[in-house]
């Protein structure tokens, strides 16, 4: 079966994005390495779909450059109707359901781009399968953090360990 891959940017302390929901410290110049993605090239021809929650949506859309997944099948979760918009689907149903049904569809694997809300409830059903997640040498103190709060207590095994000359560290954890 396709699997649910988490593949996201953390700092140090747990944060997604600072509490306005920036994510400028990930583009940092202090950061810059010539000639490297992370993986993120190799990641992308694995996955044919996305997963976003509406506050990451509208994170991605005011970055003001072109939709970067258009050549996947995106999904949006919402609690309200909005127009059709391109490259995405808004989907009001619940998450937890929808992706259990997306879940069995042929397909290649299907990336969770985030944000808190919609990981929590994810993981919370069992529903991640994998989690990516670079690790950046920084303490933001606060912020949106990787899981909402109320996820619940989980083991997860570390699989591979990747690190970075500018201080990132990559994990990859399976259930
Ligand atoms: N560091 C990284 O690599 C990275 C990656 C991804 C995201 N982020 C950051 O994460 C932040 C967003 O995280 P977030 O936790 O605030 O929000 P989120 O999970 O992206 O989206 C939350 C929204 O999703 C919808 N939603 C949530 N649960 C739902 C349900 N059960 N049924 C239907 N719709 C549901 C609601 O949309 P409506 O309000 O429209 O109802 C809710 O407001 C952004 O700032 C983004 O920059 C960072």
């Amino acid at each position: 079966m396709r699997k649910i891959v988490l593949y996201i940017a953390a700092s140090l302390d747990g944060y997604i994005a600072r509490p306005d929901g920036s994510i400028d410290w990930l583009e940092d110049d202090v950061y810059k390495l010539e000639g490297e993605d992370y993986g993120y090239n190799s990641f992308r021809q694995t996955i044919d779909t996305t997963l976003m929650g509406n506050n990451t949506y509208k994170v991605v859309k005011e970055m003001g450059m072109p939709f970067p997944y258009q050549d996947k099948k995106n999904y949006v979760f919402t609690r309200s109707s909005h127009p059709k918009a391109d490259f995405v689907e808004f989907v009001q149903e619940d998450p937890v359901a929808f992706v259990k049904q997306l879940k069995k569809q042929e397909g290649k694997d299907i990336w969770l781009i985030g944000g808190a809300q919609l990981n929590m409830q994810l993981l919370n059903a069992s529903l991640v399968d994998e989690m990516i997640i670079t690790f950046v040498p920084l303490i933001l103190g606060r912020g949106i953090p990787l899981f909402a709060g109320g996820v619940s207590e989980r083991k997860m095994k570390v699989h591979d360990v990747s690190t970075y000359q500018n201080g990132f560290v990559q994990v990859n954890f399976k259930l």
